[in-house]
């Protein structure tokens, strides 16, 4: 028994130490130290052994169960070890690699120009109004006092989409929709996309944004225009900028003048940018017409009023030196990074 006892611790031993997984570890211990395993067997096996004997072989017995079992603790141990090794090899993050470029947006920079516009009016008491893009011929032209077989037309032609329906040519539907609405004081300013059937160039796109500015009030004067585009160009350009009112025509303004200022670019003395003249032409203005405050409710003999219509692209085209209106509208990564 004492020979069997070594076989088998042997044999138990050899098979542990060449185990290869956890199964096969729950295999050998079912064989030797389970219920009808060999281990087992010689213990029950016990009883026939003399009584001096008995003790004896029973120790033996229970060592060799002890020593199977530590190396089978032993070998458990170690097989687990391994495994996690393999599994943290297996699932190894390379902290290394380069990451997925996450590409962060910026402002356009036409926004850029009308959020610092908007501060500007804000500051002056300015609310911001916001009017549809697609607008009736009524709004757009009839209000502001261009009938329909009026020259004026022709400058704006524009895109239709049915008789009496159109994409806006001017901010100025901005204006009549305004006056029709809230009764005087009034101090609004409505910037947006406006549209027009031009043909496409350096300085021409069909779709292009403006911002309207209407005040509505008791004894509003041409000066109370000129100081608040003063302040306005002295804003945007600088404390130096000089403003010029050129007389002009529009048929919902009277008078009616077109607004220069010294071009930022050479301070006046004439360079490529403003041609040479000095003087760079951002806006369009006037006394709103008496017709037109009619035709929204207003009485003229009461009140009077000035309009401005400034154009944000070429705005935006000189601040930043871009050389190609078409820039700003072909979302182009290349050229948007720059700002
Ligand atoms: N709506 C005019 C244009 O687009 C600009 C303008 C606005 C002129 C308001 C006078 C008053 O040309």
């Amino acid at each position: 028994m004492k020979e069997q006892l070594a076989q088998i611790r042997e044999a138990a031993l050899a098979a542990v130490a060449a185990a290869e997984d956890s199964a096969a570890i729950e295999e050998l211990r079912v064989r030797f130290l389970g219920k009808k395993g060999e281990v087992s067997a010689i213990l029950k096996s016990l009883g026939s052994l003399s009584a001096e004997e008995r003790p004896k072989m029973g120790q033996l017995a229970n060592e060799v169960r002890a020593d199977i079992e530590s190396a089978i603790t032993d070998k458990k141990a170690e097989l687990g070890k391994a495994a996690l090794a393999a599994r943290l090899e297996s699932e190894k993050i390379d902290i290394t690699m380069p990451s997925k470029k996450t590409s962060i947006g910026g402002l356009h920079p036409l926004n850029t120009v009308l959020a610092d516009m908007i501060d500007i009016f804000q500051s002056m008491g300015f609310d911001v109004v916001d009017g549809p893009e697609v607008e009736t011929d009524y709004y757009n032209f009839e209000a502001l006092n261009i009938p329909a077989d009026h020259p004026a037309r022709d400058m704006q032609d524009t895109f239709y989409l049915g008789e009496n329906i159109l994409l806006r040519t001017q901010t100025s539907a901005a204006q009549i929709r305004t006056m029709k609405d809230r009764k005087p004081p009034i101090r609004i300013v409505c910037p947006g996309r406006v549209f027009r059937a031009d043909e496409v160039d350096a300085t021409h796109s069909p779709v292009f944004h403006q911002m309207e500015g209407l005040v509505v009030d008791k004894g509003i004067t041409m000066c109370d225009l000129k100081g608040v585009l003063e302040q306005f160009a002295h804003e945007i350009y600088g404390p130096e900028t000089k403003v010029k009112f050129r007389p002009s025509f529009f048929p919902f303004t009277e008078p009616s003048v077109e607004v220069d200022v010294t071009c930022s670019e050479c301070g006046g003395k004439g360079c490529r940018v403003c041609k040479g003249s000095g003087w760079i032409e951002i806006l369009g203005a006037g006394m709103v017409h008496p017709n037109v405050l009619r035709a929204c409710g207003i009485d003229p003999e009461v009140y009077s009023g000035f309009a401005f219509g400034i154009g944000l692209d070429r705005l935006t085209t000189t601040r930043y030196k871009i050389s190609d209106i078409r820039l700003l509208f072909e979302n182009d990564k290349r050229f948007l990074e720059q700002f």
